[in-house]
């Protein structure tokens, strides 16, 4: 499993010992597939795959049971309100669902559909369960943060007896047609269908029936049902339901040895949504696969099971596969040329979504020209509303802001936390910590902060520290501190159940941990051995858990302690699939069912809230790193991709899933930069440096059994090598925290897929291993093959391509590949023609001692050679005074080819602005600096350049120009510009 030699030496239980010993017996290191459900293990999943493949069958004559009830439809203020009937027997008997479709005002459109018997809790639960009776309707709670007011412009267009018709959105062009039987909706956009919901007829709501005990029917000999198979029904078994029901699965289900009792029997939903006219669909973290979705149904290539959405502890995922990890956001967008479209699934219960591809559509009118593809989606959940948020577009861009509108979008970070992170499990000791804080020094390696795991703490109790091995972390804190730099530790969700521990005896005797389904305290095993798990959907637990932080609780921690949150899936090491058993009760007494997906952010949510409270007057921005997430985590802090593997195929499977991150929102991501489980070997680890230095969060990390590897114990020249991509980073970090403002503030990804930054150029639709930085021009690709020293990067326009380190004019075309020599010590960086991007040069230690550095100014002129424009967001990276005016946000503009000038992007009166100390200090930093490529022959003979400062000063800087040769462009360099970086200046070339 995890790690034999922790396991032999940690772990005295019997039961953990057992674990180990199976371990040893089988040292495969990959994760072990059947441990986690397939769908047909899954019995919702199954259920409703049937469900699915009965429509198909039946084929045209398949009718949806879902009507709307005459009389029942009301549209009034932006919402449409009725109640569908489900036929549920030949009888004709029903089941009454209430519907809502909302109109917001941003542009979106709600559906949602609750069970009335439910809802009014008129339903019986059996073996006594405290369960609450309604589908889990607090998702929004935790997850929708604005953006939800009504459409009051939205128009009832047309009242027709079978259909309803809704014209809403920003320019009245978004159409909802709603049809009433059977139930199914249309969005169209000027006109044209993008997405229909049940269009072929999928839409189940398992409604609540009682159990009515039956004979079992015999079995004959040798046909007992394997455990987690449904076993065939028998036709007598189901009089009642329609054709293919399997009720095997519907009031317990056991799969790995554990029963879930179900007390409120099947209550899943789902739905198709099919995207008309779309060939590519996107999104739907956490999965190691594709950025552009794969079909899941068989088939050559594809997937045979669903994606999956819940949230495990999946250490040593497999690659290419649809297999849950450990986050989950049901955000999906539809792309084709020039169109973008999307739904967000609403719902925290485990969660199954079916891609399939139907080609050969003959309607160009209603897809546009090209399109030939439909995108059919089927989403599966096993309890909860059915909740679902539409998306119109139509650029991408439009879906992620409005997306961040309702969901909320990556808060302003740490400034450090951008910078570089050194961990392992485990630094043994503050003395090691101490030791690798000075030999970073010594190699000259930036970095900004060192993470403790696990073996920090006594016996794995929280907020203690191991006696003998961590006996002053305060003055390890200190040292860390002289050079601006930060500890993080880990803070984990299960609460050791011994005697002698406050947090424990707290956490009980304040009754705040999750039940289990008699009500009573949950007892599990994780690291500590038996324990329990805070219940973070509680809010008194959420206060409780803030007072552990506290400087003077949690000694041995201060202003430079930020912390860790791992397990939080919940990882419940004798759990059903490693989890919490779905009977088990939360805060309000939702079933963990509901909720599973939710419970990572909620832990996530409770730590953040506590670092804003550690002393009385410190408002600091918490960073808090989780592994689990749901939607709305992007509020919160960062997330990384888990337990991969020191593997060139785990290397290259980074970019990827990280890019899927930024486009759902979440976009404070990295990957464990030198692979978790195993040794990279060195041109690996270098190649993991490299890539890292373009993760948005970028931290190397190890475990506890692989060998060292700080990058100055690589030896040359690879320590060489990593140390550049550090500084490479470093130099950066001007433009990454301005990509970071652009996703607190549009929702935008920090990393960028090309379908994203360029929707029209249908070549880059499935490029998933290069990204751009932000706004910024700059094209990665990082090399993810051994012995590579050259690869081809994907060029999405006609902008002409600089190498960003030689300049050299790169001889590239749209839509074709350009080859790039990439030898191990170089990472294949161009610059896109028309960008400016702030750097700073200066290599310092940390990101902390470059906190007054000057600028520099990097110009990639466009390919008429006379327009560039750019930005920079900059703020004291810690305070939330930025929410009071205190920061800078440059605008820089080069136009007609000899003028470059810095306005405030926002048109603030930047003299106006009462300045606090950062802005004060920062009225001393200066652009350094600036450096034009591409630079125009005229420029030839020039000695220097005017500057014109605020106020009309003016002076002048040195320039010297280097004329193009071979391949590379000719460009300029200006020195000591001279110009404050905040103000209003000019250059003129
Ligand atoms: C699992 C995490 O994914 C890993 O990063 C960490 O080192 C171990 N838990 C130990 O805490």
């Amino acid at each position: 499993m995890r790690s034999s030699a922790q396991l032999s030496s940690k772990w005295t239980a019997g039961l953990c010992l057992l674990i180990a010993f199976l371990g040893l017996l089988n040292p495969a290191v990959a994760v072990k597939e059947h441990d986690f459900k397939k769908c047909d293990q899954s019995g919702f999943c199954k259920r409703n795959r049937a469900y699915a493949d009965a429509a198909v069958a039946i084929g045209s004559s398949w009718k949806s049971p879902y009507t709307v009830a005459a009389d029942s439809t009301h549209f009034k203020e932006g919402q449409f309100q009725a109640t569908i009937l489900k036929t549920i027997n030949d009888q004709g008997e029903t089941v009454r669902l209430p519907v809502t479709v909302s109109f917001l005002k941003n542009g979106a459109a709600r559906v949602t559909v609750d069970e009335e018997k439910r809802q009014k809790k008129d339903i019986e639960l059996r073996h006594d369960s405290k369960a609450r009776k309604e589908r889990y309707n607090e998702a929004e709670k935790w997850v929708i943060v604005g953006g939800t007011a009504f459409d009051t412009e939205a128009k009832l267009s047309h009242e027709g007896k079978g259909h309803w018709t809704i014209k809403y959105g920003p320019s009245s062009n978004f159409e909802a047609v709603i049809s009433f039987a059977p139930f199914s909706l249309d969005f169209k956009r000027d006109g044209h269908s993008q997405i229909k919901f049940n269009d072929r007829g999928l839409l189940n709501m398992e409604h609540w029936r009682p159990k009515v005990d039956k004979p079992e029917p015999e079995k004959k000999e040798g046909e007992e049902s394997k455990e987690g198979e449904a076993p065939e029904a028998t036709p007598e078994a189901k009089p009642e339901e329609p054709k293919g029901e399997d009720e095997s699965t519907w009031w317990d289900e056991t799969f790995g040895g554990n029963t879930d009792s179900k007390p409120r029997g099947p209550e899943s939903v789902a739905l198709d949504i099919s995207f008309v006219g779309y060939d590519h669909v996107y999104g739907i973290p956490s999965h190691a696969g594709p950025l552009s979705l794969k079909e899941t149904r068989g088939g050559d290539g594809n997937y045979a099971d669903p994606y999956r959405l819940y949230n495990l502890d999946v250490f040593e995922y497999i690659l290419d596969s649809p297999m849950t990890l450990y986050g989950a956001i049901p955000f999906m967008q539809a792309h084709r040329k020039d169109s973008t479209v999307g739904v967000f699934w609403l719902n925290a219960a485990e969660t199954w979504i079916d891609v399939t591809k139907a080609k050969g559509h003959t309607n160009p009118l209603a897809l546009g020209i090209g399109a030939k593809t439909d995108t059919h989606t089927h989403w599966i959940s096993e309890s909860g509303l059915l909740d679902v948020f539409v998306f119109l577009g139509p650029t991408p861009q439009d879906i992620t802001k409005t997306y961040g509108e309702l969901t909320g979008t990556t808060a302003m970070p740490q400034e450090f936390s951008l910078g570089y992170h050194q961990c392992r499990w485990n630094y043994v000791s503050d003395e090691d910590v101490k030791d690798v804080d000075r030999k970073m020094d010594k190699f000259k390696i930036p970095y900004d902060v060192i993470w403790l795991d696990i073996e920090y703490t006594d016996e794995k109790k929280y907020f203690t520290w191991d006696p003998n091995m961590f006996k002053d972390p305060i003055s390890m804190g200190k040292q860390l501190d002289e050079r601006g730099r930060k500890l993080v530790t880990i803070i984990d969700p299960h609460i050791k159940n011994v005697d002698g521990y406050h947090v424990v005896s707290e956490l009980k005797s304040k009754d705040l941990a999750v039940k289990n389904k008699e009500g009573n305290i949950f007892e599990g095993w994780c690291w500590p051995g038996s324990s329990h798990w805070i219940d973070a959907f509680n809010p008194t637990a959420i206060s409780w858990w803030a007072s552990l932080f506290k400087y003077d609780t949690f000694k041995g921690t201060m202003e430079n302690t930020w912390i860790w949150n791992d397990m939080n899936e919940p990882s419940v090491f004798n759990g059903p699939e490693t989890t919490m058993p779905k009977d088990n009760l939360h805060y309000g007494d939702w079933e963990h069912r509901d909720v599973h997906n939710l419970n990572g952010l909620t832990f996530h949510n409770a730590t953040a809230t506590a670092l804003l409270s550690r002393k009385k007057g410190e408002l600091r921005r918490p960073f808090v790193l989780t592994r689990s997430f749901f939607a709305g985590s992007q509020r919160i802090g960062a997330m990384w991709t888990g337990d991969n593997q020191a593997s060139w195929g785990h290397l290259g499977a980074a970019v990827p899933m990280l890019l899927s991150q930024g486009i759902s929102g979440f976009p404070f991501s990295g990957a464990d930069v030198g692979g978790f489980f195993g040794n990279p070997d060195k041109d690996l680890q270098a190649r993991w440096y490299q890539a890292g230095a373009f993760y948005p969060f970028f931290r190397g990390h190890a475990h506890i059994d692989a060998r060292r590897r700080e990058p100055y114990l690589a030896g040359e020249p690879h320590t060489s090598i990593i140390t550049a991509a550090l500084r490479l980073r470093y130099s950066l970090l001007p433009a990454w925290y301005t990509a970071f403002y652009q996703a607190h503030k549009e929702g935008a990804p920090i990393i960028r897929p090309m379908f994203y930054t360029h929707p029209s150029e249908e070549g880059g639709f499935d490029v998933d291993d290069q990204l751009f930085v932000g706004g910024t021009g700059i094209l990665v690709k990082p090399v993810v093959e051994q012995g590579k020293e050259e690869t081809d990067i994907f060029i999405p326009d006609d902008e002409v391509y600089y190498d960003y380190f030689t300049y050299e004019v790169l001889p590239t075309h749209k839509g074709k590949r350009v080859a790039v020599s990439a030898p191990l010590d170089k990472i294949p960086v161009l610059m896109q023609g028309g960008h400016i991007f702030p750097r700073r040069d200066t290599p310092r230690r940390s990101s902390a001692l470059m906190r007054w550095d000057d600028y520099t100014l990097v110009v990639a002129l466009s390919k008429d050679g006379k327009s560039a424009e750019g930005e920079l967001y900059a703020d004291d990276g810690d305070s939330f005074d930025f929410e009071k005016g205190q920061y800078i946000h440059r605008r820089f503009i080069l136009a007609g080819g000899h003028t470059l000038s810095s306005v405030d992007a926002e048109g603030r009166d930047v003299g106006a602005i009462k300045e606090g100390p950062w802005l004060k200090e920062m009225g001393r930093v200066k652009v350094d600096r600036v450096i034009v490529v591409g630079a125009p022959k005229e420029w030839r003979d020039k000695k220097e350049v005017t500057v014109e400062g605020e106020g009309g000063d003016k002076w002048t800087a040195e320039m010297d120009y280097v004329p193009a040769s071979g391949g590379r462009a000719a460009y300029v360099v200006v020195r000591k510009v001279g110009a404050v970086i905040g103000r209003d200046f000019r250059v003129v070339f």
